[in-house]
């Protein structure tokens, strides 16, 4: 039997985010963990008011939400450890511009480009509800797949989603890629539910006779 531990907020892990905007003509960025998917079209970032980036997000109605994988968690952690109104934080990944004027990480594998259509407040927060304006995903393996006659990730989970699957398992690695969990955001940013496949890795489908 369950115990009741009170109104605890029972959704972690979540992924980690970079959240980026330009604020006072500079890029800032912040760590944020609490996102969320609202429908099939709209993402939500929370953002405690006090924070520097927000008053970007607020003046530009833009921002870029930037995937965080292992190699960009230390600077990640240091985004989230010292606020815009002390540092300028400009400086801490290496970034280039959106079409539409935002600041996208460039070693982030998979970054959305974001309008703030929206802020719905809690006590304390920021809620930007967000349209998608552009997802950017490293594509630079993809002529080199093609050339072996197979798809990259991202390729996979786009036909995965054309076609209306309801899991997606990726197999059959490239010698390239030494991490497939590492790479999986590639896929997850256009099919959210796929998976990494692996030696051994099963799963009972039950079928119904009838
Ligand atoms: C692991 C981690 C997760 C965080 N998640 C959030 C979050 O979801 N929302 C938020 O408002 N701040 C979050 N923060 C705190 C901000 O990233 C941090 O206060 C940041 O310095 C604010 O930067 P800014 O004032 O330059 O915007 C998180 C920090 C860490 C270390």
């Amino acid at each position: 039997m369950k115990k009741n531990i009170g109104n605890a907020l029972a959704l972690y892990p979540t992924p980690l985010v970079v959240v980026g905007a330009m604020v006072n003509g500079k890029p800032n960025w912040l760590l944020v963990g609490h996102l969320g998917i609202m429908g099939h079209d709209h993402v939500m970032v929370s953002l405690a008011k006090a924070h520097y980036t927000n008053q970007g997000i607020r003046a530009t109605g833009k921002l870029s939400i930037n995937i965080v994988d292992e190699a960009l968690l230390p600077k990640a952690d240091r985004a989230g450890c010292v606020s815009g109104h002390k540092e300028d934080k400009s400086g801490l990944f290496r970034w280039e511009m959106s079409e539409n004027g935002v600041p996208m990480i460039a070693d982030a594998p998979v970054v959305m480009v974001c309008t703030a259509a929206d802020f719905y407040g809690t006590p304390g927060f920021d809620n930007v509800i967000c349209t998608i304006d552009a997802t950017y995903a490293d594509e630079a393996l993809a002529p080199e797949a093609a050339r072996y006659g197979h798809s990259t990730f991202r390729q996979t989970a786009a036909l995965a989603a054309r076609a209306g699957a309801r899991r997606l398992w990726l197999a059959h690695y490239s010698p390239r890629i030494e991490d497939p969990e590492a790479a999986l955001p590639l896929a997850q940013a256009v099919f959210p539910a796929a998976e990494c496949g692996f030696d051994g890795k099963s799963v009972t489908l039950p079928f119904t006779e009838s």
